[in-house]
This record gives C-alpha cells, sequence and structure tokens, in this order.
C-alpha cells in the first residue's frame, strides 16, 4: 500500500499545483501529431480534474520521447483540451520569464502545460538548479507519473526538495493493484513471465519466487531454460552465459516449493517472418535450423487450466514473438483467459499491456499498468526513486 500523501491529504485551492504526469503516449510514426494510444493521458484525468473541481491553479508537465529527440507535447495539449473541454494552453518552454508570468496569472480552475521536459538535458541529470527553477513555478508538487516513477529526473524527484510533494489518485492506483497483488494476493498467485531475456528478467523472477505459488514461464528466456536442462533448441535465443542463472532460478524454486512450469510445446519457425515454415515441436528437440516463437497448444491449454484455478495472475512479458501476428497466438490465448477468469488480474506495463490492448481485453481486466520499466521494478521489490521522495503519510 501506499504510505504517501495524496491530493486528498493537502489544501490545493488558489494554490500553484506542479503536476508531473507521464504523457509519454506513442505517437503514429507517419504522421507524429496523431497519438495511437492515449490511455496514459485518460489515466491522468482523475487527478487533474480533481485539482481544477478544488479549485487549483495547475501546471502539467512530463517528458515525451528522449532527450535529444525534442518532440513537442503539442497533440497532448489537444487531446486535454478535449477531455477537460476546456483550453489547455501548451508553453513553449519550462523556465523562460514568460512562463513564468503566465503561470503566475492562471485563475483558479485554470491548466496548463509546460513544455517535453526532455527538452532540456537537465532533466535526466536531476540537475537541482533546473528543478529549482521548475519548482519555483509552483508552490506545491503532485507525483501522477507512475510510468517515469522509476526515473530520478528534475521533474520527478528534483522538484520534490523545493515543494511540499504529495502522490496522485493514479499513482495511488498503480501501486495498490501491483504491490497489493504481489505482497496481499489472493492465493494462489500465480505469475507468468514472458519476455525475451534471461538477463531482463532475473530480478523479477528472483523476487516473485518468494511470493508466488506458481511461475508460468514463456517467450524467448525459455530457451536458456531449456538449455540449461541439457535441450536442444536449434537456433532459439539463447544467452549462453546465463545458463547458469537459469539453473539457479530452477534450484530455488524446488527449494521455495515453487511450482515452476516450463512451455510443454513449443511453435517454431526456420524464419522469423510470416512466411518460413512452422510447425509445433517439444522445446527440447528443436531441430537444428529452426528457432522457438511461440508456446504450443498443449502449453495454452495447461496455462489455461493453471490461470483458471487461481485466485491472483499477474503477467509480465509476452510468451512469444506477438508483433508478428502468427507467432501471437499464445499471447492472445493468454490474454483471453485472464479475461475470462474470476482471479484478479493484473498486467504489467509495456508489451504485455500493448498486448491486452491490441486484443481489444484492457476493460477485463482488474488492472492494467500505465508503467513499463516502473511497474517491472516493483515486481523486482525495487523502490521507486519518484515515489520514495514524496512525503509520508503522518
Ligand atoms: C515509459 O514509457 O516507460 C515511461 O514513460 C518512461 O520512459 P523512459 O524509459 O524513456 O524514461
Amino acid at each position: 500500500m501506499l504510505n504517501k500523501k495524496t491530493v486528498r491529504d493537502i489544501q490545493v485551492s488558489g494554490k500553484r499545483v506542479l503536476v508531473r504526469c507521464d504523457f509519454n503516449v506513442p505517437l503514429d510514426k507517419e504522421d507524429p501529431s496523431k497519438i495511437t494510444s492515449d490511455k496514459r493521458i485518460v489515466e491522468s484525468l482523475k487527478t487533474i480534474k480533481y485539482l481544477v473541481n478544488a479549485g487549483a491553479r495547475v501546471i502539467l508537465c512530463s517528458h515525451l520521447g528522449k532527450t535529444g529527440q525534442n518532440k513537442t507535447l503539442a497533440p497532448v495539449a489537444k487531446r486535454l483540451s478535449e477531455y477537460l473541454e476546456k483550453d489547455v494552453p501548451l508553453l513553449k518552454d519550462i523556465i523562460s520569464d514568460e512562463t513564468k508570468d503566465f503561470v503566475m496569472n492562471m485563475n483558479d480552475g485554470d491548466v496548463c502545460l509546460l513544455e517535453n521536459t526532455r527538452m532540456y538535458e537537465e532533466e535526466e541529470n536531476n540537475d537541482p538548479e533546473f528543478a529549482r527553477k521548475l519548482a519555483s513555478l509552483a508552490e506545491v508538487f503532485v507525483n501522477d507519473a507512475f510510468g517515469s516513477a522509476h526515473r530520478a529526473h528534475a521533474s520527478t524527484e528534483g522538484v520534490t526538495h523545493y515543494l511540499p510533494s504529495v502522490a496522485g489518485f493514479l499513482i495511488e492506483k498503480e501501486i495498490s493493484a501491483l504491490d497489493g497483488g504481489i505482497n496481499n494476493p489472493q492465493r494462489p498467485l500465480v505469475a507468468i513471465v514472458g519476455g525475451s531475456k534471461v538477463s531482463s528478467k532475473i530480478a523479477v523472477l528472483t523476487n516473485l519466487l518468494d511470493k508466488v505459488d506458481t511461475l508460468l514461464i514463456g517467450g524467448g528466456m525459455t530457451y536458456t531454460f531449456v538449455k540449461a536442462q541439457g535441450g536442444n533448441i536449434g537456433k532459439s535465443l539463447l544467452e549462453e552465459d546465463k545458463i547458469d542463472v537459469a539453473k539457479e532460478i530452477l534450484k530455488k524454486a524446488e527449494e521455495k516449493n515453487v511450482r515452476l512450469v516450463l512451455p510443454l510445446d513449443t511453435v517454431v519457425t526456420d524464419e522469423m517472418s510470416e512466411n518460413g515454415n512452422v510447425f509445433v515441436s517439444a522445446p527440447n528437440e528443436i531441430p537444428d535450423e529452426y528457432m522457438g516463437v511461440d508456446i504450443g497448444p498443449k502449453t495454452v491449454e495447461l496455462f489455461k487450466s493453471i490461470i483458471a484455478d487461481a485466485g491472483t495472475v499477474v503477467w509480465n512479458g509476452p510468451v512469444g514473438v506477438f508483433e508478428i501476428d502468427k507467432f501471437a497466438v499464445g499471447t492472445n490465448s493468454i490474454a483471453n483467459a485472464l479475461a475470462q477468469s474470476n482471479a484478479v488480474t493484473i498486467i504489467g506495463g509495456g508489451d504485455s499491456a500493448a498486448a491486452v490492448e491490441k486484443a481489444g481485453l484492457s476493460e477485463k481486466m482488474s488492472h492494467v499498468s500505465t508503467g513499463g520499466g516502473a511497474s517491472l521494478e516493483l515486481m523486482e521489490g525495487k523502490k521507486l526513486p519518484g515515489i520514495e521522495a514524496l512525503e509520508d503519510k503522518e
């Protein structure tokens, strides 16, 4: 549970409130003025509307893309204006006198958006002077950028050194779902961990072994585990230097009495495209010229039956190369099984959330996280600096 103060715990009426959101939304490659998923904007509305209704002067800020890309938040300002049914002007920078003048002349209930924080290198360097200037625009800071809470940047962590700082409703909701789901779950607790690499999931696997009853493994990392057990994996993805880690995880699962389930069968191809030859193989008997790209039908059935008996399911990482439709069957089947189950279903952000959204099943889940890296770090048992820096609840 979140042990930090939230917007409910402070007086905001008539105050300039700086709100850090995660408006890092996907944009259309051909037409970057088009937002392809506005989930992060929609999820930020509860806090913004609360502040507007309470008579605060709301100064929104966010990053978009990476430092150096200089992407504009103009499409976000437009979408916010539509949702809030009021003008949300985009201020062209963060620290000019013009910007300062603008915010000093805002009225109660007004909302504006500062331009992309990553237009300044100081943002990622968590530069104290930049953070101080950003903070000087406001009297209170609200962090609602769950997706950026694992970053100690000027607009997430730096500003908290200069302003009373509390959490918004999205951060509260994310922590309650993710932390509650892992540390105080309805049992049995089942975790499905996929994704391509063991290396990027070591910490999450290790942490989850202390919490879960059953751990289902899928995705590209399967093959390093199969190799660790002496199987033939053809030209499937292998992290040679992580074979010992995989062995260690298998051993720990046994010691901790966690049921660790690897795929029973796997879809293999000789070409990573829609055009290759495809068949179903035992994961430990993959022919030399073939690679595993999805869980097979027997595994889908097994995973479905385990999900059907679960009290809580936490899912992080697709179980196949879901970007290619032919190899998305396993991932889609998992999404469907979760949508139909009575369990508490918690979807980590990033690829798993994208898969659930693509399948049109987001509404059927208990919680779909808005944070990729942030939800992964939480599942690894780490503290998130953007949240740690906020004021503790009394
Ligand atoms: C995300 O998209 O996961 C968040 O917005 C964080 O973005 P970043 O990885 O570029 O910091």
